[in-house]
């Protein structure tokens, strides 16, 4: 008989033979960013989301340095919408940055403009013509998103990440970094970002939730992996640093074969809706939230994601979670 069993003896034997672990480097924050000074929306309808304002960020980033984070990812939530807004060298999302400035984090800003369009779409919306469909302007929306990515590295992001999905904004911003003498700022592609269920609640707390239509018509089909390394493909050509996949439970498959076939870094987004699954089902004391939170970031991690941006990072260094 072959007794597999041996190497589960004893309490060191379970730690010695452990094959995957999740660093502190390993966890990024993602913080929602707000107008205002003194804010710190807790939104306990989603879970415990919280919005921050620029002065709280710095506060959070600096317990999140402490705790032993090396990044945090941010997402700007403005009060006005308005495309304009995007790509100002003062947008609320560029003084979030700054006010990371000195943190000794890697600012990792989003790149997306569904917080700023009135209909909460990822790009600027075309009602269609000639009996051909509305849907989003691609290459309109791709000027605008590399003005918008040189803005946030120009105000002293390390990474910028499309998270829009549009096609060729990869090349267009690396254009846009190289003209402005950015050239070294890291691009950080959201190559095979599907249309899921599980970004509710990230939605109510970005507000951008699509006020009509759904985001199918950019975000990639659920059930297509092939298509998903079609994509990677397109965004490592045009010039992506790192890949993100998202969602990444239901996605291990293809972050274990974008590993397997790539060697940039692989960054998976366990979103928010992977979140709330694990925090309601706790709250409601059916599973506990650290074992739950632990378990899936290791089999993140197993799949070969370097890096996973998480809202359970915080619960690492509040002590709640041990890796
Ligand atoms: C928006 C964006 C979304 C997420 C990251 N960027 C939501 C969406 O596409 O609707 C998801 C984040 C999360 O679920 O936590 N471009
Ligand atoms: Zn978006």
């Amino acid at each position: 008989m072959r007794r597999n069993r041996r190497f589960r003896r004893t309490e060191s034997m379970l730690r010695l033979f452990t094959e995957t672990d999740v660093p502190r480097r390993s966890l990024v924050p993602a913080y929602f960013i707000v107008d205002g000074s003194g804010v710190r929306r807790e939104m306990p309808e989603h879970s415990g989301l919280v919005q921050l304002s620029c002065d709280t960020l710095r506060d959070e980033a600096m317990r999140a340095r402490d705790g032993g984070a090396e990044a945090i990812m941010l997402f700007a939530v403005p009060t006005e919408k308005g495309v304009a807004h995007a790509t100002r060298g003062d947008s609320l999302a560029c003084r979030a940055v700054a006010a990371c400035e000195g943190t000794g984090l890697v600012r990792m800003a989003d790149v997306c403009l569904c917080s700023y369009t009135h209909d909460g779409h990822c790009g600027l919306w075309h009602e269609g013509n000639h009996g051909r469909p509305g849907g989003v302007d691609n290459d309109a929306t791709v000027d605008i998103l590399a003005d918008m990515a040189a803005a946030l590295a120009g105000a002293g992001a390390e990474v910028v990440a499309p998270s829009d999905m549009m096609d060729g904004r990869v090349a267009a911003i690396r254009a846009a970094l190289d003209r402005d003498g950015l050239g070294d700022t890291l691009v950080l592609s959201y190559a095979a970002k599907m249309a899921s269920a599980f970004y509710g609640p990230f939605r109510h707390a970005a507000e951008s939730a699509p006020q009509h239509g759904d985001r199918r018509g950019y975000q990639m089909n659920p059930a297509n992996g092939r298509e998903a390394m079609r994509e990677i493909a397109t965004d490592i050509e045009e010039g992506a640093d790192m890949l993100m996949m998202k969602p990444a439970l239901t996605n291990l498959d293809l972050i274990a074969a974008a590993r397997a076939r790539w060697d940039v870094p692989i960054v998976a987004y366990q979103g928010a809706g992977e979140y709330a699954m694990i925090a309601e089902a706790a709250r409601a004391g059916r599973i506990d939230r650290a074992r739950a939170a632990r378990e899936t970031l290791l089999s993140i991690r197993r799949a070969g994601a370097d890096l996973v941006v998480s809202y359970f990072a915080p619960d690492v260094w509040s002590g709640a979670l041990t890796l």
